[in-house]
């Protein structure tokens, strides 16, 4: 269960030119893991959340979400968080109409949830949006998302605008609903936040999957360890 990936593919076609995004990938996340995934710029791990989340169309390869194949767009037990959290967000509004638009059609508990949620992170409501500093946005979208209790949630490099306690926060935050069974893929050049919290570490080159660490092999990682392999990755696509 969890999230499965198989042999993925990928190409974007832009002015004349392709580019091999995803080249043939395999993961597998288990349910109420982190998995941390870590790359070079341009390695596809963007392209592969997306295509985990349904909102990009592969060329080939499956994507299973707990056993069954390949989401739609728009499925509810897929939430995704981008790093920008504005594009989560709509500015203009309050808290409280966020949580009517994301909660549509949820139980009264889940909007009572939300508003606990943020209560107990000592916002009001009826703040506004784009009040609130990049950090608190950030923390809103991510109650957002878990508000409609999806089994699986994508992070999309979430902390790689704000400052350490924010930061701190969200990540307290996933590793919580990791802990209640959410199965989290977690992209993040924050080596150190993201090992701290992780329970699988995915090194991703050139739209496939080139190294994997799980356990206590996984725990036993250091940021160090990691900038090393990133080193290695960037420095043989230099020599290729
Ligand atoms: N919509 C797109 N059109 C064309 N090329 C794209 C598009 N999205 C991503 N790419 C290219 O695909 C490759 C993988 O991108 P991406 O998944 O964003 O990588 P990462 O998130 O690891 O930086 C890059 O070379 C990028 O330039
Ligand atoms: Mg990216």
């Amino acid at each position: 269960m969890g999230v499965v990936v198989h042999e993925a593919r990928k190409i974007y076609h832009t002015w004349g030119r392709f580019v091999r995004a995803l080249d043939g990938l395999n993961l597998d996340a288990e349910t109420g893991q982190v998995t941390l995934i870590v790359g070079t710029n341009g390695s596809g791990k963007s392209t592969l959340l997306r295509a985990i989340s349904g909102s990009l169309r592969l060329d080939s390869g499956d994507v299973l979400i707990d056993g069954s194949y390949r989401p739609s767009i728009g499925r509810k037990e897929v939430g995704m968080l981008q790093q920008v959290p504005v594009a989560n967000l709509c500015p203009s509004f309050t808290i409280e109409e966020m949580i009517r638009l994301y909660l549509d059609g949820h139980s009264v508990d889940s909007w009572k949830g939300a508003r606990t949620a943020f209560q107990d992170h000592g916002m009001a409501v009826n703040s506004r949006i784009r009040e609130m500093s990049g950090g608190q946005q950030q923390l809103i979208a991510l109650e957002l998302v878990l508000a409609r209790l999806p089994s699986i949630l994508l992070l999309d490099e979430p902390t790689a605008s704000l400052d350490p306690g924010h930061s701190e926060r969200i990540l307290a935050r996933v590793a919580k609903a990791a802990s209640e069974g959410v199965t989290v893929l977690l992209v993040s050049h924050n080596l150190e936040h993201g090992l701290s919290i992780c329970d699988k570490v995915v090194l991703m080159h050139e739209g496939r999957v080139v190294n994997s660490w799980a356990g206590s092999i996984a725990r036993s990682l250091t940021a160090r360890d990691l900038k090393q392999c990133l080193v290695e990755c960037a420095a043989s696509s230099l020599e290729g």
